[in-house]
């Protein structure tokens, strides 16, 4: 392995500082984009065919090109070459370079695609083992049944606002308008409250998750119940156990809300037992957990 990190561009491979784009480019002036986010173990793309047919529908309900399957087969090839094997991808996708018009359906831009791998947040492990804090934000940032607060756009200033304006080391917990829970700034939520896990639904702004979908299929397996619902923070706060989900930190628990402790601020048996599910989800789709490569 090279030391130069290397992304691709278009379908293209290079070095990271060789790599440029246009000022026209639609992502830049208007966030006129999509992208993904996937995990990666011993250099699989896990949940491929789940993070492609999201990236498929937000394609089609914005008019951009769809996104071509050879982009996660790039993100694997790419997460060898930069040695992150067991780390992540990212896939963008934007409208390509042409400023105007602005009316998408008029202009004749070919699209812009990128892939970029990196290594997967230092302290991960004991985060998922310990859990982490949360906390709700003085003002909403979704609304409730906005179609496209259920796409991934490259549009990340709200999650970005609500990470500044939380204490370092904790997790924002975003509201709707209407007062209720949506979800953190970067993962979906969930409670537990006697057995039954719930999750606000995806009409509280919150984005269709692929861990969400996955958490969602696995508790079901394991014959719990699930309710996706428009709740308040009290039922947070009332709940028996809470964890948080997305691609790259699987399920991590939520320990504590505004500074007090959700039940006894331990993570719960459910979250654990999910936690062992989605590790046994891993090893039959992928075939192992982690590989010798990632340590190349
Ligand atoms: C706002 C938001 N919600 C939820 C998620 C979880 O999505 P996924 O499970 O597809 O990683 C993300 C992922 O980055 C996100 O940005």
């Amino acid at each position: 392995m090279g030391c130069a990190v290397k992304i691709a561009l278009d379908g293209e491979i290079f070095e990271l500082e060789e790599a440029t784009l246009a000022v026209s480019e639609r992502g830049f002036l208007y966030g006129d984009g999509i992208f993904e986010t996937i995990r990666l173990y011993g250099g699989r793309a896990f949940g491929a065919e789940r993070h492609l047919s999201r990236m498929t529908r937000s394609a089609k309900f914005l008019s951009l090109p769809e996104p071509n399957p050879d982009l996660f087969t790039i993100a694997e090839e790419l997460s060898r070459l930069n040695g992150h094997h067991d780390g992540a991808a990212r896939i963008t996708l934007t409208r390509g370079n042409a400023a105007a018009p602005l009316r998408p359906d008029q202009s004749a831009a070919k699209p812009t695609t990128l892939v970029t791998t990196r290594a997967l947040p230092p302290g991960l492990e004991a985060t998922q083992h310990d859990g982490v804090p949360g906390r709700t934000l003085p003002y909403p940032l979704r609304a409730e049944g906005l179609a496209l607060q259920n796409h991934k756009t490259i549009n990340y200033l709200p999650s970005l606002l609500a990470l500044r304006d939380v204490p370092a080391g904790e997790t924002p917990i975003i509201e709707t308008t209407g007062g209720n829970l949506s979800e953190a700034a970067t993962s979906n939520l969930f409670w537990v409250k006697e057995r039954t896990l719930y999750t606000p639904s995806l009409s509280m702004g919150a984005l269709p998750g692929i861990a969400r979908e996955l958490v969602i299929e696995l508790a079901a397996e394991a014959s719990v119940e699930v309710c996706e619902v428009a709740k308040t923070k009290s039922a947070l706060l009332n709940a028996d156990e809470a964890f948080l989900t997305n691609s790259i930190i699987e399920v991590t628990p939520l320990t504590s809300l505004d500074g007090e402790e959700i039940a006894t601020g331990v993570p719960g048996p459910l979250t654990r037992l999910l936690q062992e599910l989605w590790h046994k989800k891993v090893v039959k789709d992928i075939g192992g957990y982690g590989s010798p490569g990632s340590k190349d």
